[in-house]
């Protein structure tokens, strides 16, 4: 068939609504504002689970035994290393550049350490997928520090995954709460349907191409500004706005100039996003022991743009909130996004393993509405 016989079939810009695949790691249910991993819901998991199980659950599909979880808890921390060619590489590059162009190609110049780099069975799946997930934290923790001019931080391997990360990337030891929020921002972020990243991941695996790969072009889509860079902007907007009053005319603005409010609206979402309603909370525990005032006016927007635009299924989504608690917490705005892609990184494994095992090449097609031809070649010289 050629490629523009499409007549009779509707195009889906951006494959909005289209079913690409079957999946059995997790669920969005955007009409009711929830979200399943394996089918447990956030809420349960971020209250009462930590990063390593659900990153566990998430891969194999069950709540690991207690053996089980000390085994891929201990495979996290022994793997948690880095070649000391990966630190120099972050400190030639890590000041200048943005975080999640550093965390690109670090993460794709791992595969240089690994002979079986290109391999895509499932073995090496599943080994590349959780070396990855090991090293994430130490690689995002080195380009944190790097980034704020400070020395490198190995891994403590005395330390639970969201709390050695929190440690590398800003010096100090969590306290029990830190811990917690720490942990928690890494569960709710750690899977998400067939959002854009996941997606680039998967369109790259069905070539038949490695987890390296498949997880380089995830982290490149992770950076636009419609998908993980939103919550970099979001905070930076509540910060331009400053205090509470100055919302309603600010929110006017954007409006009159067609300007996304950063951290509101989802594709899937048509209410609250649940991970927002968590973070809130931190938010909000974060601004009364500060006394910083964001948190006001961030509920501010909320408020009036729920008021405004509600009814068309615009709320906060689970951007707007983030940035706040990663700030609190001493990261650099810039960092943001590389923290999402840390919790993110178990889910992106998980469903290239699971797609991997029923693949089928991607390949849609375009509608044609160019030239059609054939026009004639006119040589160099003759053009006007
Ligand atoms: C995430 C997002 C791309 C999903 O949007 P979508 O499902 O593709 O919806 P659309 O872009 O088609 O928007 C639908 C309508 O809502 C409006 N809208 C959506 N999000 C908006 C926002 N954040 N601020 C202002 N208006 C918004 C659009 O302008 C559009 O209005 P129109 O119908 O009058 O043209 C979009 O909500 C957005 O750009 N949000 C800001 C970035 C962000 O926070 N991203 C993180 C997502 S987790």
């Amino acid at each position: 068939m050629n490629e523009e016989e499409n007549k009779d079939s509707e195009i889906n810009r951006g494959l909005e609504g289209v079913i690409a695949a079957e999946t059995r790691v997790g669920y969005v249910k955007g009409d009711d504002g929830k979200l399943f991993y394996r089918g447990y819901e956030i809420t349960t998991l971020a209250d009462q689970s930590n990063y390593e199980e659900v990153s566990y659950l998430l891969l194999y599909g069950h709540l690991p035994k207690r053996n089980e979880l000390e085994a891929y808890s201990k495979r996290l921390r022994n793997e948690s290393d880095l070649p000391e060619e990966l630190f120099s590489f972050i400190r030639s590059v890590g000041a200048k550049t943005h975080p999640m162009s550093a965390l690109r190609t670090a993460l794709s110049y791992l595969s240089s350490f690994d002979e079986n780099e290109s391999v895509n069975d499932p073995e090496d799946q599943e080994r590349i997928g959780i070396s990855l997930i090991a090293k994430m934290p130490t690689l995002v923790g080195a380009i944190h520090r790097t980034y704020s001019g400070k020395e490198i931080i190995r891994p403590d391997k005395n330390l639970g995954y969201a709390s050695n990360f929190f440690y590398m990337a800003t010096g100090a030891r969590p306290d029990p709460v830190e811990s917690k929020i720490m942990d928690t921002s890494l569960i709710v972020h750690a899977d998400h349907g067939m959002n854009a990243s996941t997606f680039s991941a998967l369109v790259t695996v069905s070539t038949m191409a490695d987890m390296y790969s498949a997880i380089t072009s995830a982290i490149a889509t992770l950076k636009g500004p419609l998908h993980g860079g939103a919550n970099e902007r979001a905070l930076k907007m509540i910060k331009s706005m400053g205090k509470p009053e100055n919302v309603e005319k600010e929110l006017k603005r954007m409006t009159e100039n067609g300007e996304r409010v950063m951290g509101f609206g989802h594709r899937v979402y048509k209410v609250y996003d649940p991970r927002a309603k968590i973070l809130k909370r931190y938010a909000e525990y974060f601004a009364e022991r500060s006394g910083n005032e964001n948190f006001k006016t961030a509920e501010m927007i909320e408020e009036l743009m729920i008021n405004k635009y509600g009814e068309r299924g615009i709320f906060p989504n689970v951007d707007f909130y983030s940035g706040m608690i990663y700030e609190a917490l001493g990261f650099k705005p810039e960092i943001f996004t590389p923290i999402f892609a840390t919790g993110r990184i178990s889910g992106w494994v998980a469903r290239t393993i699971e797609y991997s095992r029923n693949n089928r090449l991607f390949r849609p097609k375009a509608e044609y509405v160019g030239e059609r031809g054939p026009l004639k070649y006119i040589p160099i010289q003759d053009r006007e």
